[in-house]
């Protein structure tokens, strides 16, 4: 469901509020350099406003998706800093310290800093992580489709576990270039996860579900490496997927040991730069915040 719904209208203020305050709540005692920072909130007659930290390179899902000169294709090297920085993000919401369920994880709530770091905003849907054994029962499932796992939509069963797959969806839509539900590709290609899963389980077919726009960025090797981690996180049975600490240790593996610099950005023939000085994003001077109506 996009949570945009339940979030625009005022006759669903109570809702408005409650999503409002849990997200105040968590963005205001969460601090972690891979989370996006509140900054403030407004909350004046019916305007309700959340001020963040402004991210001058905006969503991932904007870097991945939307075709213009101005979004260059993000190179193989950027792709997995961006995976790690996600992750550590998603493992420190995990970690005992914060203990919060993300539940609405996906490429548009992945924020860029000026340098390609990953930083996650929007907690509007997050709710206190359980405890032991136990395991959140929703009866109405919340998130965002094609990236919500099995067993939440079967059940209404939210654990940490449920995060994981949604970042097994993002990770596969990085290498693939493709959202994870479109309905403008050709039938049978709908839903990514159910498109790729055979090829992501091939070690000798997984280059069929390669963004071609990396061109021969990457060495088999290692896009094996990251379509058997999306598997993995994919895995239909939740015990069967990693914990977000275990993501981070993999994806740790698979980064660029040459750190920094523009060798991360793939440069098309006639394409705008987004070299640290170029991109229109980036912009001169102090960033002003973002601020985002609820
Ligand atoms: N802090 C920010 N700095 C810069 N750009 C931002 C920031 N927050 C959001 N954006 C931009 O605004 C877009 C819309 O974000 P918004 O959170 O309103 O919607 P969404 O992520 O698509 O859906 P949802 O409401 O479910 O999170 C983002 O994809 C991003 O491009
Ligand atoms: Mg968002």
């Amino acid at each position: 469901m996009d949570t945009r719904a339940t979030r625009s209208g005022w006759l669903v203020s109570v809702s408005v509020w409650r999503v409002l305050f849990t997200e105040v709540n968590y963005l205001g005692t969460l601090s972690h350099p891979y989370l996006v920072k509140l900054v403030g909130y407004c909350l004046e007659d019916e305007q309700r406003l959340l001020v963040y930290e402004f991210m001058p390179r905006g969503s991932l899902e904007n870097h991945l998706f939307r075709r213009s000169s101005y979004f260059q294709p993000l190179s193989w090297n950027l792709r997995m800093k961006i995976a790690l920085g996600a992750a550590k993000g998603l493992a420190y919401l995990h970690s005992d310290e914060a203990k919060v369920i993300y539940r609405d994880f996906k490429t548009s709530n992945v924020l860029l800093d000026a340098n390609f770091n990953a930083k996650l905003s929007d907690f509007g849907l997050a709710k206190d992580g359980p405890t032991g054994d136990k395991s959140h029962v929703s009866t109405r499932v919340m998130g965002t489709h094609g990236y919500a796992a099995p067993e939440y939509l079967a059940t209404g069963h939210l654990t940490t576990k449920s995060d994981v797959y949604s970042f097994g969806v993002v990770l596969l839509e990085m290498l693939s270039g493709r959202r994870a539900l479109d309905k403008n590709r050709p039938n049978g290609e709908h839903n990514l996860v159910e498109w790729a899963r055979p090829y992501l389980r091939s070690k000798r077919r997984i280059f069929r579900i390669l963004d071609p726009r990396l061109g021969g960025q990457y060495s088999l090797a290692r896009a094996q490496k990251a379509a058997a981690l999306a598997l993995q996180c994919l895995s239909v049975e939740s015990r069967h997927r990693p914990s977000m600490d275990e993501v981070v240790t993999a994806l740790e593996q698979l980064q660029d040991t040459k750190e920094g610099g523009n060798h991360h950005l793939q440069k098309r023939p006639g394409s705008r730069s987004l070299d640290n000085n170029g991109g229109k994003a980036a912009g001169k001077g102090k960033p002003a915040p973002h601020v985002k109506p609820v």
